[in-house]
C-alpha cells in the first residue's frame, strides 16, 4: 500500500520503518529539513534498538523515503498517518496545534480517496475535529475518512512491540477505511478491535493511565511494606500472580517517567475535567509518583546525613533502560535535589549521557560504573540497566569511600549485598 507518515518522531519513524519492512511504499514527511537530510543519510536521531537497521534496509530497497513536503506525501499515498507531537500545555492538556495544521494541509492536497489516520495521542473528539477541518479546507472536493489508530509501543522495544502488538485499535465510522487498515496490518496477525473513533481515542489514554495506576499502586505499597517490615516484591508477586491482576507493571521503584505516562495521565485528568468529571483517582496516581522520587531522595539524605560536599555516584539517568530518553526521568529530579543540598555527582548511563548534559550540565560524567564509584561516598542506582546487574560488586566496594549502595530499582538481593559487606538500602524491602 502507499502510505504517508507525517512527523518523524518516535512513533512516526517506527511506524514508517515497520510498515516499509512489511512491504509497503512509505513516504515520511517532516518539516525539519536538517532532520530529513539526516534520515536520508541513514542517521537516526533517536536511539532505538533495531530501528536504524530496518530504516536502512527499507531505504536500500526503495520502500521508504524522507521528504519535507506534505503536499507530495499526501498526493502519492492512499493512507496518511498523522504522527506529529502533541506536547502538554501548562495546564496538562495537549497542544493540538500541530495536528490542526497538518489536517489543514492534508485537506488542501487531497486528490482522490484518502484515509487519514491519527496515530498521535490525542484527546477524545480530536478525530471529529480533524474530520471537520479536512472537510472545511478541502471545500467539499476531497473524499476521505478519518481513523483513530493509537500506538502502544514502548521505547526500547518499539520495533518488537510494533511487529507483535497485543491488539490493533481501529476507530472509525467508515467500513471502507476500516477494511484498508485491516489489510495494512494483516501481516501482523494481531487481534483487531474496530470501534468508534471516540472510544479508540479514550482507549489510548485509559490504557496508559491504568498502567501508571498499577505502578503507583506498587509504589504506595512500598510505604506500607517499609513500615510493617514486609517485602514489596513478595507482595506484588503474590498479588500479580492472580490472572485478573497480572504481574507486569507492578515493579516499585523511583516512579514512572518518560514521554508518555506523565503526559498522558495529566492529559486524561484534563480531558475528564473538560467533560465534567473530577478524576481524583488519577490525581492521586500523579501525587504518588511525584512523592516517590522525593521519598528516595530522603532515603539518600537519611543515609548520608549532611550532603554538602559528599560525592555521590549515580548509575542510570534515562527514564528506563534501553533508551537514551531523559524526558521526565526520575534521575533528573533526584539529582537536582542532591545538587541543591551541595552534593557532588559523578554519573554514568550507557546511552543517555549526551542528552543528560543538556539539562544537567553541572555534574561529572564518567566512562563506566567503576569510574563513577571511585572515591564516592555512596552509589545510587536509578535506572535498572542490565550491565549494572552484572557489575563486579567486589571491585565497586573497593572503589567506594564507604560501602553504601542505595538501589532505587531493587536490582540486587539484600541478603547477598549484606554478605558482601555493603550497607544496602532498596525500595520497600
Ligand atoms: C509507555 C507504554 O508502555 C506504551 O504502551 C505507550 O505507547 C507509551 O508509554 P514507555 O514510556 O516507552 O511506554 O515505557 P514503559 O516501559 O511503559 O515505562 C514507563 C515508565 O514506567 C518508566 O519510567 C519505567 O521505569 C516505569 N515503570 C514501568 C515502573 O516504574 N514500574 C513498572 O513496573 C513498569
Amino acid at each position: 500500500m502507499r502510505v504517508c507518515i507525517i512527523g518523524t518522531g518516535y512513533v512516526g519513524l517506527v511506524t514508517g520503518g515497520t510498515l516499509a519492512e512489511l512491504g509497503n511504499n512509505v513516504i515520511c514527511v517532516d518539516n525539519n529539513e536538517e532532520k530529513v537530510a539526516m534520515l536520508n543519510r541513514d542517521e537516526i536521531p533517536i536511539y532505538e534498538p533495531g530501528l536504524k537497521e530496518i530504516v536502512r534496509s527499507a531505504r536500500e530497497a526503495g520502500r521508504i523515503k524522507f521528504i519535507t513536503s506534505i503536499r507530495d506525501g499526501v498526493r502519492a499515498s492512499d493512507i496518511i498517518f498523522i504522527a506529529v507531537s502533541t506536547p502538554p500545555k501548562p495546564d496538562g492538556s495537549a497542544d493540538l496545534s500541530m495536528v490542526a495544521a497538518v489536517a489543514k494541509e492534508v485537506a488542501e492536497n487531497l486528490n482522490g480517496y484518502k484515509v487519514v489516520v491519527d496515530k498521535s495521542t490525542v484527546p477524545v473528539k480530536t478525530g471529529e475535529k480533524v474530520a471537520e477541518t479536512i472537510a472545511r479546507y478541502s471545500q467539499g472536493d476531497g473524499e476521505f475518512d478519518v481513523v483513530s489508530n493509537p500506538e502502544f509501543l514502548r521505547e526500547g522495544s518499539a520495533i518488537y512491540d510494533t511487529f507483535h502488538p497485543d491488539r490493533i485499535v481501529i476507530g472509525t465510522s467508515s467500513r471502507r477505511a476500516a477494511d484498508m487498515l485491516i489489510e495494512l496490518y494483516k501481516p501482523l496477525d494481531a487481534p483487531v478491535i474496530v470501534t468508534d473513533i471516540n472510544s479508540a481515542e479514550i482507549i489510548k489514554h485509559a490504557a496508559n493511565s491504568f498502567l501508571a495506576t498499577k505502578i503507583s499502586f506498587a509504589n504506595a505499597l512500598v510505604h506500607i511494606c517499609e513500615a510493617s517490615g514486609a517485602n514489596v516484591e513478595e507482595v506484588t508477586k503474590g498479588v500479580g500472580l492472580d490472572n485478573r491482576v497480572g504481574s507486569r507493571f507492578l515493579n516499585a521503584g523511583v516512579g514512572y517517567g518518560g514521554s508518555c505516562f506523565p503526559k498522558d495521565v495529566s492529559a486524561f485528568i484534563a480531558i475528564a475535567d473538560e467533560l465534567g468529571y473530577d478524576f481524583k483517582l488519577l490525581k492521586e496516581v500523579e501525587n504518588i509518583n511525584e512523592f516517590q522520587s522525593e521519598y528516595f531522595f530522603n532515603k539518600i539524605k537519611e543515609t548520608l546525613w549532611i550532603l554538602e560536599d559528599k560525592t555521590i555516584a549515580i548509575l542510570g539517568l534515562a527514564f528506563k533502560p534501553n533508551t537514551d530518553d531523559m524526558r521526565n526521568a526520575p534521575a533528573e529530579k533526584i539529582i537536582t535535589r542532591l545538587l541543591a543540598e551541595g552534593a557532588k555527582i559523578k554519573a554514568f548511563d550507557p546511552k543517555s549521557m549526551e542528552k543528560a548534559k543538556e539539562t544537567l550540565p553541572e555534574i561529572e560524567y564518567c566512562d563506566n560504573p567503576y569510574q563513577a564509584a571511585e572515591g564516592a561516598d555512596a552509589l545510587v542506582i536509578i535506572t535498572e540497566w542490565n550491565e549494572f546487574k552484572e557489575m563486579d560488586l567486589g571491585r565497586i566496594k573497593d572503589l567506594l569511600n564507604q560501602p553504601i549502595i542505595l538501589d532505587g530499582r531493587n536490582i540486587y538481593d539484600p541478603a547477598k549485598m549484606e554478605e558482601l559487606g555493603f550497607i544496602y538500602k532498596s525500595v520497600g524491602r
